[in-house]
């Protein structure tokens, strides 16, 4: 039996010369928990090429959706930013990743930071109930170095406060924090340094960082995530994996391709 789907481009996205969005078919035996990455890719010369990728849509929807930077030299990538709808596309059927709420104690803030195509999977998570069940507050943190790098911002801030079931929760819950490092933008700075100036706290009207109530998804550039799991360590928080909730969890932002 193949390790693999064969699904089928429903839609593409641009947002700018280097960052896009697609859409495939999803085959129902697809099983995944929000927060997780497959295996996605073409076929070049008859020979599969495949690079990780977080999966952007939910569990629960009928299609699959990935986020994408475009590497002017990547093997992949240099290919895949010219998809169009009803190419296909093959999906490895086994997903996973440590970006997952089991991995997390429980809490009252979830702090989700992101940096670049490091939001692809906390798209999903915003987008599951028991995120809101869990935590009180759900802070969602995209760095860019650029606005217009700052994908899916309307997505979050006027979709889904209208969704049909999750609409009361995000308006409740789910705080959008982004900022942008490299031109003038109301939120501006590092994600590294707007914590331990306490400047994303005050922003965004919860307390200092306190390991008694606070948990952290990371999904960024490796710098980050070494820099970012510093400030944890100094704080006392206990990293998170499979089989053993922590109080934080990181997964490198998969940007080889
Ligand atoms: P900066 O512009 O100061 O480098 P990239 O496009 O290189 O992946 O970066 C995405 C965002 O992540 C940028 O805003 C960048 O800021 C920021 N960034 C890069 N390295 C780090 C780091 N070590 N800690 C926190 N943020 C970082």
């Amino acid at each position: 039996m193949s390790n693999f789907y064969e699904e089928t481009v429903l839609s593409v996205h641009h947002w700018t010369d280097t960052l896009f969005s697609f859409t495939t078919t999803r085959d129902p035996t697809f099983r995944f928990k929000n927060g997780q990455f497959t295996m996605i890719g073409i076929k070049v010369n008859e020979k599969p090429l495949l690079r990780a990728y977080s999966v952007v849509s939910t569990n629960y929807d009928d299609n699959l959706e990935f986020f994408s930077i475009k590497v002017p030299d990547g093997p992949l990538t240099s290919k895949l930013q010219n998809l169009k709808v009803g190419d296909p596309l093959i999906v490895g059927k086994k997903a996973t990743g440590t970006l997952v709420l089991d991995n997390l104690k429980d809490g009252k803030h979830l702090y989700l930071l992101g940096t670049g195509t490091g939001l692809a999977p906390f798209l999903s998570i915003i987008r599951d109930p028991e995120t809101y069940e869990r935590y009180e507050k759900v802070v969602l943190v995209h760095g860019c170095r650029q606005i217009s790098e700052l994908a899916y911002g309307e997505k979050i801030t006027k979709d889904l406060p209208e969704d049909e079931f999750l609409g009361d929760m995000i308006r409740e819950q789910l705080i959008y924090y982004p900022t942008v490092t490299r031109e003038p933008f109301r939120n501006r700075g590092r994600i590294t340094d707007l914590m331990t100036s306490g400047k994303l706290y005050e922003d965004v009207g919860l307390p200092p960082m306190n390991g008694a109530d606070d948990r952290f998804m990371l999904c960024g550039s490796p710098q980050m995530l070494v820099d970012l799991k510093a400030i944890f360590l100094e704080n006392n928080l206990v990293e998170g994996n499979h089989g053993e909730p922590g109080d934080f969890v990181i997964e490198r932002a998969f940007v080889e391709r």
